[in-house]
């Protein structure tokens, strides 16, 4: 295309530019000259993300990629955290849509597109974008040799284009802290209210050094949330926060008498039977904090530079907060019941939305609602053992794939019919399910940072990648 567009059109490649020709305009010639069939490319779902012109190339990049049009017209992922892909999707690897998206990197390259959007903000969240496919691309059954070309090709054009569109340490420095512009929007009370837990809120304090909510850590260096580091592919750093109604000060001395208390672990005592098979349980006498104890679980935006090093960001793309209602007792049971008491909670969730951070809306955070769906294999860390795509599947199958996102929080933090255990024991950076728990510690964000940065290293996808950085 770059040699064949301004030939016909008579302008050079930096007027094309200029006046959004790149990749702007929906039936440009196909790289290999032909005008492109639409019946043969399938209908790109229009979205308004990255530019207002839904024809605009990233723009159509991230639909093609990320939003799902199913069969009776249905459509899901627009404007969506996480892109919605199983590890067994064939959509993007499908004939249809493979070709589509490859004419759509290909032209994004051969008109060099990644300089149509000078934005660091839209550079940066277009790059995580892409790097979430890349990732999904680098991890395949290595039987399915099809699909690994169709994969290797689309992964080595996005990993060249994830190079283009990389930020330099200092652009990623100066991107905004958009938990601090949410708090100060003023949107969101600043705290919980007990007579309307309905009520979303963000505490302005959370990621205050020394401020009343301690950052915790693992002991050794260990990812105080390695499910999530692990399951949302290294590309984002977690943190774990707790505040104790009596502040920082409280917290600390709580932490102190949880790592002190002998043996958190203990074998599991004949009277108390509980599910499963024999193995050890957490120590019901375990010092237990009080009610009203707020946790917190934060995930934010990683990057690469443009030296190819992987850089944390001040963007905030999820907070999760519990809230402890109650801490019944072990005294309220006979003791084999104790692993089926549960602490009565108030769920929260924040999310990202593209859209409101890019329109400065409070700093893009996106209070979940009551009733608010999202994929079961994301909701529920992949851990429903379904592998397979939903949206491939007809009807009555596809609502297995959605789950509301604020009744999922009681599957694994405890509440009626599933087994957890009351306050700390419902702690899951805390309940290592069999082995002994961490000594959690006060740490900083940094730490957690380069916890995050050291486990995505060595990830094979990670390898992948920096051999196609430009
Ligand atoms: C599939 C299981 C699962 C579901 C569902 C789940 N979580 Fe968690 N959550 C975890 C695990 C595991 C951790 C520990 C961190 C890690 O290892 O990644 C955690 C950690 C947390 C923490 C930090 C404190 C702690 O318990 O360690 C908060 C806060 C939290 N989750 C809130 C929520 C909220 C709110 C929801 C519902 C919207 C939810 N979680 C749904 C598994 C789950």
């Amino acid at each position: 295309m770059q040699k064949l567009l301004p030939h016909r059109l008579g302008i050079g490649l930096t007027s094309l530019a200029l006046f959004g020709f790149c990749g702007s305009a929906p039936d440009l010639p196909s790289p290999t000259g032909e005008a492109p069939k639409p019946d043969a490319f399938g209908k790109l779902p229009k979205v308004a993300i990255y530019d207002r012109d839904p024809h605009h190339i990233w723009n159509r990049l991230y639909a093609a990629l990320y939003v799902r049009t199913t069969k009776d017209g249905q459509v899901y992922g627009n404007d969506e955290l996480d892109p919605f892909l199983w590890p067994d999707s064939k959509y993007l690897l499908t004939e249809l849509r493979y070709q589509q998206v490859l004419a759509l990197l290909d032209e994004f390259q051969a008109t060099n597109c990644a300089k149509l959007i000078r934005d660091p903000l839209k550079k940066a969240m277009f790059q995580r974008d892409l790097w979430a496919i890349f990732d999904w691309l680098a991890d395949y059954d290595p039987e399915h040799q099809k699909e690994k070309r169709h994969r290797r090709e689309l992964g080595k054009r996005l990993g060249r284009i994830i190079g283009q569109v990389a930020l330099s340490a200092e652009e990623i420095r100066g991107l905004p802290d958009n938990y601090a512009v949410a708090v100060g929007s003023k949107t969101f009370p600043p705290k919980h209210d007990p007579s309307d837990p309905k009520k979303p809120f963000l505490p302005p304090e959370l990621l205050a050094t020394d401020g009343p909510w301690v950052l915790l850590g693992v002991r050794g260096g260990l990812l105080a949330a390695p499910f999530h580091v692990q399951f949302f592919g290294g590309r984002s750093a977690f943190f774990v926060l707790m505040k104790l109604p009596q502040g920082r000060k409280a917290t600390l001395d709580y932490l102190q008498k949880l790592r002190s208390f002998p043996n958190p672990l203990m074998p599991r005592p004949a009277d108390r039977g509980g599910p499963g098979p024999p193995l050890p349980i957490l120590n019901p006498d375990l010092p237990q904090f009080p009610v009203g104890t707020q946790v917190a679980l934060v995930r934010e935006m990683m990057l690469i530079d443009n030296q190819g090093t992987i850089t944390p960001t001040r963007l905030i793309e999820a907070i999760q907060f519990r809230v402890f209602r109650d801490i019944p007792g072990k005294e309220n049971v006979p003791l084999e019941r104790f692993d089926f008491l549960y602490s009565r909670q108030d769920f929260y969730e924040f999310q990202l939305r593209r859209k409101d951070l890019f329109s400065e809306r409070a700093g893009g955070l996106h209070p979940v609602g009551s009733q608010e769906e999202e994929s079961a294999y994301h909701l529920f860390l992949g851990s429903l053992q379904v592998t397979s795509d939903p949206l491939e599947s007809a009807g009555s199958e596809r609502s297995s794939g959605m789950a509301v996102i604020l009744k999922s929080c009681t599957h694994c933090h405890g509440g009626p019919h599933v087994s957890g255990g009351p306050g700390i024991h419902s702690l899951r950076s805390y309940r290592r399910d069999f082995s002994q728990p961490p000594d959690l510690v006060d740490v900083s964000r940094q730490w957690e940072e380069e916890a995050a940065v050291r486990s995505k290293r060595q990830h094979y996808s990670w390898g992948l990648l920096q051999g196609l950085l430009e």
